[in-house]
């Protein structure tokens, strides 16, 4: 089983509309696709028109020891595509976590047991708190959602020192590594003088890690995720759908690689 983290503290970069997409994507092509929600803001759980009333999301999961991962997976709409939701419930759970011992490490142990997925997607929160500390003690791989633009690259090293720290100082103590699999172009228009100069930094830094797709800036994948569905159900032929799909054969290509 894949387990992929995606993630970048820097908000509104295209995170969860990734997690979305993609997983759509993989489970098109066959995948059986588990996205794990953990963020508050619960727009994953929101775009694939999943209901979190009167249900267990990843807060009980994350603070009950009686909650297992069966009690919290729900099927979405789309077939081999579960979820595990998340809502502002989780913005308590967070404060609560911060108290308890060995904090990092409770979805590791909570996921330990989840068969049956091909692929695990996280789709992280805009920090650097417990919550994607939790999914860094789980995931194997990184996707890096960035835009072409010259704040994306403000905390980018940052990102690659806390990554290299978990590494080398929380690691060993689980035995876990993990690394980035992939840098995302996202929200990708034209190549301006700074988109370009934007990417030969990003080159330098990354370079093949950085995706041969880009996803292409496309209001309807705003407008999908509004309606609650993955872009195939809503405008399979347009360019962002054309992409996320071509992310996720990518992302299949470089696991046969
Ligand atoms: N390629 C795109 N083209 C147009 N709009 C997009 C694109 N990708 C994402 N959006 C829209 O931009 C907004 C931010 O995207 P998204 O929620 O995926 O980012 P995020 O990184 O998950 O944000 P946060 O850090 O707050 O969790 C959303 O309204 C989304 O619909
Ligand atoms: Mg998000």
């Amino acid at each position: 089983m894949r387990t992929i983290a995606i993630a970048n503290h820097k908000g509104g970069v295209g995170k969860s509309t990734t997690a979305i997409n993609l997983g759509a994507a993989l489970a098109r092509l066959g995948k059986k696709v588990l996205v794990i929600d953990i963020d508050a803001q619960g727009h994953t759980t929101v775009g694939l028109g999943v209901n979190t009333k009167d249900k267990q999301t990843i807060a009980e999961l994350l603070c009950d020891d009686s909650t297992k991962p069966a009690d919290v997976i729900q099927q979405t709409y789309i077939k081999g595509l579960d979820i595990i939701p998340s809502d502002l419930s989780l913005a308590i759970a967070e404060m609560k976590l911060a108290s308890m011992h060995a904090k990092e490490f409770k979805l590791r142990n909570k996921l330990k047991g989840v068969k049956g997925y091909d692929v695990m997607l996280f789709d992280c929160p805009p920090t650097f708190g417990t919550l994607p500390m939790n999914v860094f003690s789980c995931a194997q791989e990184i996707i890096l959602p960035l835009q072409l633009s010259y704040f994306s690259l403000e905390g980018v090293n940052n990102f690659v020192e806390t990554i290299n720290f978990i590494n080398k100082d929380i690691g060993p103590i689980i035995n876990h590594k993990i690394s980035i699999g992939g840098v995302l172009i996202t929200f990708f228009d034209t190549r301006t003088k700074l988109a370009r100069d934007v990417h030969g930094r990003i080159k330098d830094i990354f370079g093949k890690k950085i995706y041969k797709t880009f996803i292409p800036q496309n209001i309807k994948l705003n407008e999908a995720q509004a309606n609650g569905k993955a872009i195939f159900d809503y405008d399979p032929e347009c360019k962002g759908a054309l992409a996320y799909m071509s992310l996720a054969k990518e992302i299949i290509k470089k696991e046969n690689a």
